[in-house]
């Protein structure tokens, strides 16, 4: 088992009781009992630190010199304390930054974070939850380090590149209707799995809903991301692979910028808006993104390269008559739709499922491999 350390920060010991209707009802007792169990599974034996005060969390940071991770919430010091983003700069270890609640949905104040930038990943608003993504981000990138690029000066509009240099390359596009509480973290089990397979990855982050996104953004960034994502990888081999919402931008990005492509692949994807919106697709997430569904897929030209699309027959999330409609509307352009029996929306982005395993085979055969 490899030790990771778990740091909370002020205040995260009244967790129960503490303003439950932002926090959850769990106690820090609850959530470490949690987090010891999501550790093993990934084999690591995780360590806890909980502190009101700053210095004790800087020396915990230290004492983890060389460990195989630190998962810390740093609670209201994330917002200003330069001590915790030095000592996570003074140690080797990589770092992520969780928080239960939607920061950047809160008081503005609480919107960035100043080890945002120093942190290996940044996971925000998805509870207890939260903590089990950074032990899997964790996993990931002690088997595929990734390296960050900047493609522009929001904090979102990253890449992280994985695999080796010279490699045939795929982008991926996280989903997550366009919300800011979900990240490329969701994609990466793909981008490691690819990496396994021999093929580097370029996992596009992109402005999101509440965070700088909406459809003008978002669609903006997943072109410049791609465009970015291609020269990274400097291959002439490229597949785009997206999941969720983010099939809807990859489809963008491509009608911008096909060059080099030579495969789409969409799984669980999001491609007729006005649809999504008349049923109320992601509890409304659809009509916050795109109101009158202006950007729907099915109203840019044909897609100038095949596009294949694979989708869980048991997706309740996005169901797979988005992906029909498209296949059906682009019938005479090269689109084919690939329905997985019994399998849902999130169980896809395992690359264990055997919707993973469709979408693999395709990219495989796009790139050319065996
Ligand atoms: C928090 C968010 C911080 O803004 C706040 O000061 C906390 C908890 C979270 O987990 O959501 O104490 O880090």
């Amino acid at each position: 088992m490899l030790p990771v350390l778990c740091v909370n920060g002020p205040n995260l010991n009244r967790l129960g009781s503490r303003q439950p209707e932002i926090y959850g009802k769990a106690t820090l007792a609850d959530l470490e009992a949690q987090v010891v169990h999501w550790g093993e599974e990934l084999g690591f034996e995780v360590t806890f630190v909980q502190s009101n005060r700053e210095g004790d969390l800087v020396e915990a940071i230290h004492s983890a010199h060389g460990w195989a991770g630190v998962v810390i919430n740093p609670a209201a010091l994330g917002h200003y304390s330069f001590a915790l983003r030095d000592a996570i700069t003074s140690v080797d270890v990589p770092v992520v930054e969780v928080h239960l609640s939607n920061v950047r949905r809160r008081a503005r104040w609480r919107h960035r974070t100043v080890i945002t930038s120093v942190a290996s990943a940044n996971i925000f608003g998805r509870g207890i939850e939260g903590y089990r993504a950074a032990l899997r981000h964790l996993a990931v990138d002690r088997r595929h380090p990734a390296q960050t690029h900047r493609y522009g000066s929001h904090p979102d509009q990253v890449i992280d590149v994985r695999g080796d240099a010279g490699a045939p390359g795929v982008v991926l596009f996280h989903g997550g209707f366009w919300m800011d509480t979900w990240g490329r973290d969701t994609t990466e089990s793909w981008a490691a799995d690819l990496a396994d397979h021999g093929i580097r990855s370029a996992n596009v982050e992109y402005r999101r809903l509440d965070s700088g996104g909406g459809r003008r953004s978002s669609i903006t960034d997943a072109v410049r991301g791609l465009d970015a994502a291609i020269r990274l990888l400097a291959t002439d081999r490229v597949v785009v692979i997206g999941h969720s919402a983010g099939v809807h931008l990859a489809l963008h990005a491509l009608d911008q910028r096909a060059d080099g492509i030579s495969l789409v692949v969409g799984v669980g994807g999001v491609l007729d808006l006005v649809a999504a919106v008349d049923t109320g697709l992601g509890n409304g997430a659809v009509a916050a993104f795109d109101p009158d569904g202006r950007t729907t897929p099915l109203d840019l030209p044909p897609p100038s390269v095949p596009v294949r699309l694979v989708h869980g027959e048991g997706d309740t999330v996005v169901p797979v008559a988005q992906s029909r409609t498209y296949a059906e509307h682009f019938s005479a352009a090269d689109v084919e739709v690939a329905v997985i029996e019994g399998e849902g929306h999130f169980q896809a982005l395992s690359a264990r499922s055997r919707t993973w395993e469709a979408a693999r085979s395709l990219v495989l055969e796009g790139l050319g491999l065996p």
